[in-house]
Order: structure tokens, then C-alpha cells, then sequence
């Protein structure tokens, strides 16, 4: 009897010590979606040099905005159906409950840097379009072309699909056979269907959670690929792309912004955290939620609370049954790639 007890608080033990170095704890802590390891470094290194979590935020995916990440992020992706690449960022300080943000901004390559402004130099949460880049101008940001050959060659290579696939819908002419420009009509044939290209990422979402359990976090990206001119998606909207409470803990969305923005996934899970539900559980409670309406959606939540504990969880769809993320805490003393199983 006594040598299974035994035996058994050694299996325990021996399971523990695999579970554990996932999901623990300790501070501070930085988490951002997909294996954006330079974000993560950037941002632990702006920590480690005095800086506040928000800073952490700001140069983490500022990072990303200058190294482009995957192309999903930054300048040179994603062009519109103009060739255009615009940006969306936000940033939120969790414990003034502040939001900066900025939606379609144009010809600025730092769009985190520009929605920090407008949370420290503005009285307002989102700016959009044309006039966000005047302001961002006008705070000493520099204008310049976000066209690469990467960005020219995607559109051009869409144009000559025949502006294949797109986001239209109930239009005239016929978007399966040409471009626009588009009116309400019927569709005669179905248009082809956007691939989920798990290669082609979509935003980065980061968390920072200090010592003392401030929390910040925030968002960056060029959007979707081929989407309608002014089309801003789930990265600038607090409690969707990203949201962040010092009593409670951050949280992250990436995937389909067009759907997961209608869900506000991130502030439903901080609202779980608040109330003692763990990481884990709330960023899958948020997935659950949107799957009850678009259960082929592609979309993953990473979470964490005040104490460092996190998680993430995404919707499992075809060629999308993995979800790759980082986290750099004194523990892995390094950017350590995570990933979880798909639901
Ligand atoms: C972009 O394309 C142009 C013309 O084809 C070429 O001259 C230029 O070197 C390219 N730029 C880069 C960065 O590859
Ligand atoms: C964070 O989550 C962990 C895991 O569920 C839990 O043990 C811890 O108490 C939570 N921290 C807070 C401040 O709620």
C-alpha cells in the first residue's frame, strides 16, 4: 500500500513537473501571438531597461511594424483592393483604463507609435483614415510609401486573378468573374472562397503584465489581404483585438477580424479573469462563444492575469489545428515559442 502511494505521488510528480513549465507564473511577463520571437525580445528589453509596460507594448510591436513580422503586420502586406497597404493599432494602459488607437492610417510605418499619441496627446480613443496620418504627421511621425514589390507583386498577381477571392458579396457584376466597381445586385456565381493560409498570419497582439501586475497590452497589423478600401478590422477595437485591466489581467485576439470583433473576445476574457476564471479557460470560453455562430471561423486568444499565469486557445479548422505563441518571463530567460492544440 505504502509503495503505490508512493509510486503514485511520483507519477504526480513526474506529471506536474511536465504540465508546469507551461502556464507558469511569474513576473513580469511578456505574451504576444504567433512566434513573433524579436517582438517578444523587444518588448522584455524595454522592460529590463526601466520601461513601463506600456513602453514594453509600444516597442514590442513596434518591432514587428519595422521587421514586418510575416508581412501581416507593418508595411509592404496585405494591399487593399487598391494596392494600398494601410495599418491598425491600438495600445491600453490597464490601469487608467486609457485606449489610443488608429484605424486605415496611411503612409505611417509606426502605427503603434501613432495610437500611443493618441492616447497621450488626444482626448479621443480611435482616429481612422487620412486624417489619423495628418495627426500623426503633425506629432513628428514620417510619411512615406508603404508599397513594396512584395505588396505590388500580391496585387498584381490579384488583379490578374481577376481580383480573386475578395470580400464582396450580393454585388453586380458578378465578383467571381471581375472587378469592380461593384453594385447591390444579386450574385449569379459563388465567388471563390478566401483560403486560410496558416503562413499568412494576421496581427500581433501583446500582453505585458510588470512586476507589480500593471497590465498593457496591444495590437498591430496591415489587416486582411485584398479587403474593401476603409475596411478596419478587430486589432483597434478595445475588447477585441486587445484589452487590459490591472485588477484582472490582458488579453489578445488574432484571425478573422471581420467576425471576432462582433464577439468582443478579448474583454469577455478579462471579465472571466476578473471574476477567478484561469487564462486557459477564459481565452477558450471566448472561442467557444464566436464558434456557436461561425464555427469555421480562424481566429486564437492568448490571455494572462496579474500573477503571470496565461494561456491562449484557437478554433480548430481545417489546416489550422496549432497555435504558436510566445512568452518571456524570468523563468525561460528567453523568447520560448508555446503552442496549443486547437478545439
Ligand atoms: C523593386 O523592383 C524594382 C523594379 O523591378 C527594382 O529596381 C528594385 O531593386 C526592387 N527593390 C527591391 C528592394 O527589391
Ligand atoms: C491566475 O490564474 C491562476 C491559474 O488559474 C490562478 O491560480 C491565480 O490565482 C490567478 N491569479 C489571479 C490574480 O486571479
Amino acid at each position: 500500500y505504502f509503495f503505490c502511494k508512493t509510486f503514485v505521488k511520483m507519477l504526480l510528480c513526474f506529471i506536474l513537473m511536465f504540465l508546469l513549465p507551461f502556464g507558469q507564473a511569474t513576473l513580469p511577463l511578456v505574451i504576444n501571438t504567433w512566434p513573433f520571437e524579436h517582438a517578444t525580445a523587444a518588448a522584455w528589453s524595454a522592460l529590463q531597461a526601466g520601461g513601463s509596460v506600456l513602453d514594453a507594448v509600444e516597442k514590442g510591436c513596434a518591432r514587428c511594424e519595422a521587421d514586418q513580422c510575416d508581412g501581416s503586420v507593418g508595411f509592404g502586406g496585405s494591399p487593399d483592393e487598391r494596392g494600398e497597404t494601410t495599418l491598425d493599432a491600438m495600445i491600453m494602459n490597464g490601469n487608467t483604463m486609457e485606449v489610443g488607437a488608429v484605424g486605415d492610417l496611411r503612409r505611417i510605418k509606426n502605427a503603434i507609435g501613432v495610437a500611443r499619441a493618441v492616447m497621450e496627446r488626444t482626448d479621443h480613443t480611435l482616429l481612422v483614415g487620412e486624417s489619423a496620418s495628418v495627426f500623426a504627421e503633425n506629432m513628428g511621425f514620417t510619411a512615406e510609401d508603404l508599397t513594396t514589390n512584395k505588396s505590388i507583386s500580391i496585387f498584381t498577381q490579384w488583379l490578374k486573378d481577376n481580383c480573386q477571392p475578395n470580400y464582396r458579396k450580393n454585388v453586380s457584376p458578378d465578383p467571381s468573374q471581375y472587378c469592380g466597381p461593384y453594385k447591390p445586385g444579386a450574385t449569379l456565381r459563388q465567388r471563390r472562397k478566401r483560403q486560410i493560409d496558416i503562413h499568412a498570419h494576421d496581427t500581433i497582439g501583446m500582453i505585458v503584465i510588470g512586476k507589480d501586475g500593471q497590465v498593457a497590452a496591444g495590437t498591430s497589423t496591415n489587416g486582411a489581404n485584398h479587403k474593401v478600401p476603409g475596411r478596419v478590422g478587430d486589432s483597434p477595437i478595445a475588447g477585441a483585438g486587445s484589452y487590459a485591466d490591472s485588477t484582472a489581467g490582458g488579453a489578445a485576439a488574432t484571425g478573422d477580424g471581420d467576425v471576432m470583433m462582433r464577439f468582443l473576445p478579448s474583454y469577455l476574457a478579462v471579465e472571466l479573469m476578473k471574476t477567478g476564471t484561469d487564462p486557459s479557460t477564459a481565452c477558450k470560453t471566448s472561442i467557444s462563444r464566436i464558434k456557436i455562430h461561425y464555427p469555421g471561423f480562424f481566429g486564437a486568444v492568448i490571455c494572462a492575469n496579474t500573477t503571470g499565469h496565461y494561456g491562449a486557445a484557437c478554433n480548430k479548422v481545417p489546416g489550422f489545428s496549432k497555435f504558436t505563441f510566445v512568452v518571456y518571463n524570468s523563468q525561460s530567460n528567453s523568447p520560448l515559442l508555446q503552442s496549443v492544440d486547437c478545439f
